[in-house]
């Protein structure tokens, strides 16, 4: 498909754009006003579990300069900002029978007001990966059913105290992430794994597995709960935010066609099916056999229909390979080489990311069509390569990222006008380099260079790009 839309189309007028961040990757101040621990504070002090060794103890320090950042929104022209709160910032031990942090809760009230007082419509991600530490110690965090109640009531006090002035709420962000990469591969908090070598507990053959199915039915409550007790007094809307990069067939053979089926099926309808269409897929239901848990019709009933929209993190396009046995891929191979030779795109820092529009715009009408929901693009971006090392001159004039939100933006474009997918909004990962997970500092997501050492902020071309653009195409802004 093509992605070179007529210049005169527009998006529709209320069409929310910005950019997005979360808790953990930005505010620092692990240790400020009664924040209780999460499980992230100590696993990034884990030697050899962030690239460069560092943590989350500062980031980009936005607990501090949260005025600043918002000041920044402003100069770039947003309509819509999307950053997470922090669980352990507001409930610090976690549990329902624990007690509530006020100081947490007026933080955020004070940058919810911020943004208002700017004209810019927040979006709250309740949960963006920062367990409360005391959830993991007392029954493994997200193994644990009792997670669902604990999650739920964190959910109620932040509907209570936020809701009259949120009205976009996530419930979870990327939850395959919080599965895979936390309890299967190891490589995120808690870093559990069957690889001793990683990690001294964790069985990567059935846990990843159960903190899904937990993480869906925390999800599922937490809807059904803002549906019965608030949506009527306070008019938002509520879903869930899933990771999922486009899969292609890496040639026309049958196996591999059916290979990106299987890398959908993991990638995205482990999740995305019980919540849309009420099961897991059946191709996950065959390859795990009852390591998979089951959904009880009381269950089923919960979660089908639980999110309102479809919310989408993505930024790459894999080809796909019948083979190996990595379940997590569903049993595919992934690889941005096309059978001749060539590229996909162009390759970012990270090795799991390349630039191609093209799998953008295939996999917004893939899930229009297949989940038949409004489409709110919550994450979308581009880390270029060796930007950590460049000199700051050098790293503002961020070319590659700048052609990556050219070819997305115009993609989101022709989705809406020429394919009528039904798009809501368009959030740049992210606002700011930030803590970029086990990449520590290395990898730069942001559209604004953070200067670590003095903490500065310098908007790199993408943001003036980005900026520029949407002050085209969205007719209100
Ligand atoms: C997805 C995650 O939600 C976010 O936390 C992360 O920084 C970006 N992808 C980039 O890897």
């Amino acid at each position: 498909m093509s992605v070179q839309p007529a210049q005169t189309e527009k998006l529709p007028s209320d069409f929310l754009w910005g950019f997005a961040t979360a808790s953990f990757q930005i505010e620092g101040s692990t240790n400020a006003d009664g924040r209780g621990k999460s499980w992230w504070d100590d696993f990034a002090k884990l030697p050899g579990k962030t690239l460069d060794g560092r943590d989350g103890d500062v980031a980009t320090d936005s607990y501090n300069r949260w005025e600043d950042d918002l000041d920044l929104l402003v100069s770039y022209g947003v309509n819509s900002y999307r950053f997470s709160l922090a669980w352990s910032r507001i409930v610090p031990l976690g549990g329902r029978n624990d007690p509530v942090n006020e100081a947490g809760i007026q933080w955020y009230s004070n940058l919810i007001d911020g943004l208002l007082k700017r004209g810019i419509t927040p979006f709250v991600t309740l949960y963006h990966w920062d367990l409360p530490q005391a959830l993991y110690d007392r029954y493994g965090g997200w193994l644990g059913r009792e997670i669902v109640e604990d999650y739920v009531n964190y959910a109620k006090i932040c509907f209570q105290r936020f809701g009259d002035r949120v009205k976009f709420w996530l419930t979870h962000n990327e939850p395959w992430c919080v599965s895979v990469l936390g309890h299967g591969r190891g490589v995120f908090a808690p870093g559990r794994s069957s690889d001793r070598t990683r990690s001294p507990e964790g069985d990567s053959s059935t846990e990843p597995w159960i903190v899904g199915h937990n993480l869906i039915l925390a999800h599922a409550h937490a809807c059904k709960l803002y549906r019965e007790e608030f949506k009527a007094s306070q008019g938002g809307t509520i879903g869930i935010t899933l990771n999922g990069d486009m899969a292609l067939p890496y040639d026309d053979s049958p196996e591999n066609i059916a290979a990106a089926q299987h890398a959908l099926d993991v990638a995205i309808g482990w999740f995305a099916d019980p919540i849309y269409l009420g099961d897991y897929p059946e191709y996950m239901k065959e390859m795990l056999g009852d390591r998979l848990p089951r959904f009880t019709p009381e269950e089923r009933a919960v979660v089908l229909g639980s999110s309102e929209f479809y919310g989408m993190n993505t930024y790459t396009t894999n080809l796909c390979k019948a083979g190996g046995d990595d379940e997590f891929q569903g049993k595919v191979e992934y690889t941005f080489t096309r059978p001749d030779g060539t590229q996909l795109g162009t390759q970012a820092h990270c090795a799991w990311l390349q630039d191609y529009p093209e799998g953008f715009r295939a996999l917004l009408n893939y899930l229009y069509k297949r989940y038949s929901k409004p489409i709110y693009v919550t994450e979308n971006g581009f880390a270029v390569k060796d930007e950590n090392t460049m000199p700051l001159e050098q790293a503002l004039a961020d070319h590659d990222r700048v052609q990556y939100f050219k070819g997305n933006t115009a993609a989101i474009l022709a989705a809406v006008n020429e394919d009528g997918v039904d798009i809501r909004s368009y959030f740049a990962w992210s606002l700011l380099d930030n803590f970029e997970w086990a990449d520590g500092y290395v990898t730069r997501f942001g559209l604004t260079y953070v200067d670590y050492d003095t903490q500065e902020r310098y908007p790199k071309d993408s943001a003036k790009f980005v900026t520029q653009w949407f002050k085209e195409h969205v007719p209100s802004a």
